[in-house]
Protein backbone atom coordinates (compact mmCIF):
# COMPACT_ATOMS: atom_id res chain seq x y z
CA UNK A 1 0.00 0.00 0.00
CA UNK A 2 1.51 3.41 -0.97
CA UNK A 3 0.55 6.38 1.66
CA UNK A 4 -0.69 9.44 -0.07
CA UNK A 5 1.95 11.42 2.10
CA UNK A 6 5.26 12.85 1.34
CA UNK A 7 7.60 9.96 2.85
CA UNK A 8 11.04 12.84 3.34
CA UNK A 9 13.46 12.25 5.47
CA UNK A 10 15.57 13.25 8.53
CA UNK A 11 16.40 17.01 7.39
CA UNK A 12 20.03 15.98 8.42
CA UNK A 13 20.66 13.46 6.20
CA UNK A 14 19.71 15.56 3.58
CA UNK A 15 22.35 17.04 1.22
CA UNK A 16 23.94 20.12 2.75
CA UNK A 17 25.64 21.89 -0.17
CA UNK A 18 22.82 23.16 -1.46
CA UNK A 19 21.72 25.70 1.26
CA UNK A 20 18.26 26.38 -0.66
CA UNK A 21 17.63 22.55 -1.57
CA UNK A 22 18.13 21.90 2.14
CA UNK A 23 15.97 24.72 3.54
CA UNK A 24 13.11 23.16 1.14
CA UNK A 25 13.78 19.52 2.38
CA UNK A 26 13.37 20.99 5.82
CA UNK A 27 10.25 22.28 5.45
CA UNK A 28 9.14 19.79 3.53
CA UNK A 29 9.85 17.26 6.45
CA UNK A 30 8.35 19.85 8.83
CA UNK A 31 5.49 19.80 6.84
CA UNK A 32 4.84 15.70 6.49
CA UNK A 33 5.75 15.14 10.22
CA UNK A 34 2.71 17.74 10.90
CA UNK A 35 0.60 15.63 8.44
CA UNK A 36 1.79 12.25 10.39
CA UNK A 37 1.13 13.67 13.57
CA UNK A 38 -2.43 14.82 12.82
CA UNK A 39 -2.99 11.06 11.57
CA UNK A 40 -1.70 9.65 14.43
CA UNK A 41 -4.41 12.08 16.48
CA UNK A 42 -7.24 11.38 14.02
CA UNK A 43 -6.94 14.53 13.30
CA UNK A 44 -8.04 13.52 10.06
CA UNK A 45 -9.52 17.91 9.04
CA UNK A 46 -6.29 19.20 9.84
CA UNK A 47 -4.70 16.59 7.71
CA UNK A 48 -6.45 17.38 4.51
CA UNK A 49 -6.34 20.84 5.22
CA UNK A 50 -2.37 20.47 4.88
CA UNK A 51 -2.57 18.16 1.98
CA UNK A 52 -5.52 20.33 0.11
CA UNK A 53 -7.53 16.73 0.10
CA UNK A 54 -8.23 13.72 2.56
CA UNK A 55 -5.70 11.44 2.87
CA UNK A 56 -5.74 8.24 0.91
CA UNK A 57 -4.14 4.89 1.17
CA UNK A 58 -4.27 2.74 -1.30
CA UNK A 59 -3.82 -1.36 -0.80
CA UNK A 60 -4.89 -4.84 -2.22
CA UNK A 61 -7.38 -6.81 -1.00
CA UNK A 62 -6.23 -9.96 0.30
CA UNK A 63 -8.47 -12.73 2.13
CA UNK A 64 -9.00 -12.35 6.15
CA UNK A 65 -9.95 -14.76 8.58
CA UNK A 66 -13.44 -14.68 7.66
CA UNK A 67 -15.16 -14.08 10.96
CA UNK A 68 -16.51 -10.63 9.29
CA UNK A 69 -19.18 -13.25 7.25
CA UNK A 70 -19.99 -14.79 10.45
CA UNK A 71 -21.03 -11.90 12.23
CA UNK A 72 -22.96 -10.56 9.30
CA UNK A 73 -20.37 -7.68 8.37
CA UNK A 74 -18.14 -8.91 5.38
CA UNK A 75 -15.07 -6.77 5.37
CA UNK A 76 -12.40 -5.73 2.43
CA UNK A 77 -8.92 -6.63 4.15
CA UNK A 78 -5.77 -4.26 3.19
CA UNK A 79 -2.58 -4.66 3.28
CA UNK A 80 -0.88 -2.18 4.92
CA UNK A 81 2.76 -0.64 4.07
CA UNK A 82 4.63 -0.24 7.44
CA UNK A 83 4.77 3.58 8.59
CA UNK A 84 1.26 4.69 8.11
CA UNK A 85 0.09 4.71 11.28
CA UNK A 86 -3.25 6.19 11.71
CA UNK A 87 -5.30 6.91 14.66
CA UNK A 88 -6.97 3.32 16.04
CA UNK A 89 -10.47 3.77 15.40
CA UNK A 90 -13.56 3.64 12.83
CA UNK A 91 -13.62 6.19 10.29
CA UNK A 92 -16.04 7.25 6.91
CA UNK A 93 -14.17 6.60 4.15
CA UNK A 94 -15.16 5.93 -0.04
CA UNK A 95 -13.47 3.55 -1.89
CA UNK A 96 -12.81 3.42 -5.56
CA UNK A 97 -11.42 0.62 -7.61
CA UNK A 98 -7.95 1.54 -9.47
CA UNK A 99 -9.44 -0.69 -12.45
CA UNK A 100 -12.46 1.69 -12.77
CA UNK A 101 -11.96 5.05 -14.29
CA UNK A 102 -14.18 8.11 -13.52
CA UNK A 103 -15.94 8.80 -10.21
CA UNK A 104 -17.60 5.79 -9.25
CA UNK A 105 -16.75 5.42 -5.23
CA UNK A 106 -18.34 3.37 -2.73
CA UNK A 107 -19.37 4.31 0.98
CA UNK A 108 -17.33 2.45 3.56
CA UNK A 109 -17.15 1.65 7.54
CA UNK A 110 -13.36 1.71 7.70
CA UNK A 111 -11.11 0.19 10.48
CA UNK A 112 -7.57 0.52 11.55
CA UNK A 113 -6.67 -1.30 14.82
CA UNK A 114 -5.88 -5.05 16.39
CA UNK A 115 -9.23 -6.41 17.21
CA UNK A 116 -8.92 -5.56 20.39
CA UNK A 117 -12.50 -7.38 21.29
CA UNK A 118 -10.51 -11.02 19.36
CA UNK A 119 -7.18 -10.29 21.08
CA UNK A 120 -5.77 -12.43 17.37
CA UNK A 121 -2.29 -9.94 17.73
CA UNK A 122 -1.60 -7.37 14.72
CA UNK A 123 -3.09 -4.58 12.81
CA UNK A 124 -5.36 -4.44 10.67
CA UNK A 125 -6.66 -1.88 8.20
CA UNK A 126 -10.39 -3.38 6.76
CA UNK A 127 -13.57 -1.96 5.16
CA UNK A 128 -16.77 -2.97 5.81
CA UNK A 129 -18.81 -1.38 1.95
CA UNK A 130 -22.25 -0.30 2.90
CA UNK A 131 -24.67 -1.52 0.39
CA UNK A 132 -22.97 -3.45 -1.62
CA UNK A 133 -22.26 -7.09 -2.73
CA UNK A 134 -19.68 -8.74 -4.84
CA UNK A 135 -16.46 -10.06 -5.04
CA UNK A 136 -13.08 -7.57 -5.16
CA UNK A 137 -10.49 -9.81 -4.03
CA UNK A 138 -7.13 -9.09 -5.39
CA UNK A 139 -7.98 -5.82 -6.84
CA UNK A 140 -6.03 -2.47 -5.35
CA UNK A 141 -8.44 0.20 -3.92
CA UNK A 142 -8.03 3.56 -3.26
CA UNK A 143 -9.29 4.14 0.29
CA UNK A 144 -9.99 7.95 1.34
CA UNK A 145 -10.23 8.60 4.69
CA UNK A 146 -12.87 11.36 5.17
CA UNK A 147 -13.99 11.39 9.33
CA UNK A 148 -13.70 9.84 12.09
CA UNK A 149 -16.51 8.30 13.82
CA UNK A 150 -14.97 6.64 16.78
CA UNK A 151 -12.08 5.20 18.73
CA UNK A 152 -11.19 1.40 18.61
CA UNK A 153 -12.35 -0.62 21.62
CA UNK A 154 -13.08 -3.81 23.34
CA UNK A 155 -16.44 -5.60 23.37
CA UNK A 156 -17.56 -7.52 25.83
CA UNK A 157 -19.54 -9.75 23.05
CA UNK A 158 -19.95 -10.18 19.58
CA UNK A 159 -23.83 -9.22 19.91
CA UNK A 160 -22.55 -5.79 21.37
CA UNK A 161 -19.50 -5.10 18.58
CA UNK A 162 -21.98 -5.92 15.93
CA UNK A 163 -24.87 -3.97 17.29
CA UNK A 164 -22.33 -0.99 17.55
CA UNK A 165 -20.75 -1.73 14.13
CA UNK A 166 -24.33 -1.30 12.80
CA UNK A 167 -24.52 2.49 14.64
CA UNK A 168 -21.75 2.79 12.57
CA UNK A 169 -22.70 2.27 9.31
CA UNK A 170 -25.44 4.53 10.34
CA UNK A 171 -23.10 7.17 11.28
CA UNK A 172 -21.05 6.86 8.47
CA UNK A 173 -23.39 7.43 6.04
CA UNK A 174 -25.02 10.49 7.69
CA UNK A 175 -21.26 11.84 7.81
CA UNK A 176 -20.34 11.45 4.01
CA UNK A 177 -24.11 13.32 3.21
CA UNK A 178 -22.43 16.17 4.92
CA UNK A 179 -18.85 16.06 4.11
CA UNK A 180 -19.02 16.93 1.11
CA UNK A 181 -20.37 20.94 1.34
CA UNK A 182 -18.00 21.12 4.79
CA UNK A 183 -14.97 19.99 4.44
CA UNK A 184 -13.92 23.36 2.22
CA UNK A 185 -11.72 21.12 0.41
CA UNK A 186 -12.93 22.46 -3.20
CA UNK A 187 -10.86 25.47 -2.69
CA UNK A 188 -7.96 23.35 -4.14
CA UNK A 189 -7.29 21.79 -7.15
CA UNK A 190 -6.30 18.42 -5.63
CA UNK A 191 -9.47 18.32 -3.85
CA UNK A 192 -11.30 18.88 -6.39
CA UNK A 193 -9.72 16.42 -8.69
CA UNK A 194 -10.09 14.14 -5.55
CA UNK A 195 -14.13 14.83 -5.34
CA UNK A 196 -14.43 14.48 -9.31
CA UNK A 197 -12.79 10.75 -8.56
CA UNK A 198 -9.45 11.81 -10.63
CA UNK A 199 -7.05 11.84 -8.25
C1 LIG B 1 -17.19 -0.63 11.20
C2 LIG B 1 -16.26 -1.54 11.96
C3 LIG B 1 -16.08 -1.35 13.32
C4 LIG B 1 -15.25 -2.21 14.05
N1 LIG B 1 -15.05 -1.98 15.39
C5 LIG B 1 -14.30 -2.82 16.10
C6 LIG B 1 -14.10 -2.60 17.51
O1 LIG B 1 -14.50 -1.57 18.09
N2 LIG B 1 -13.40 -3.53 18.20
C7 LIG B 1 -12.89 -4.65 17.61
O2 LIG B 1 -12.30 -5.47 18.30
N3 LIG B 1 -13.01 -4.87 16.27
C8 LIG B 1 -13.69 -3.98 15.51
N4 LIG B 1 -13.84 -4.18 14.16
C9 LIG B 1 -13.09 -5.26 13.51
C10 LIG B 1 -13.84 -6.59 13.58
O3 LIG B 1 -13.41 -7.24 14.74
C11 LIG B 1 -13.48 -7.42 12.33
O4 LIG B 1 -14.07 -6.82 11.22
C12 LIG B 1 -13.96 -8.84 12.48
O5 LIG B 1 -13.18 -9.50 13.45
C13 LIG B 1 -13.90 -9.65 11.15
O6 LIG B 1 -12.64 -9.74 10.61
P1 LIG B 1 -12.28 -10.84 9.45
O7 LIG B 1 -13.48 -10.97 8.55
O8 LIG B 1 -11.09 -10.32 8.73
O9 LIG B 1 -12.02 -12.13 10.15
C14 LIG B 1 -14.62 -3.30 13.40
C15 LIG B 1 -14.78 -3.47 12.01
C16 LIG B 1 -15.60 -2.61 11.30
C17 LIG B 1 -15.76 -2.81 9.82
Amino acid sequence: MGAIVSTARDPQAAPSSKAGCSACYRRLWKRSSSIRRALHHGHLADAAHELGYNWTVMGKVVSGDRRGREIGFPTLNIVLDPGAEPFRGIYAVKVRDTAIRGGVHWPGAGYFGDRPTFGTGGTFVEVYLIGFSGDLYDRTLLIEFVDLIRPDRRFASIAELTEQMRKDCLEVTSRLERHGDESGLDASPLGRLQRAGQL
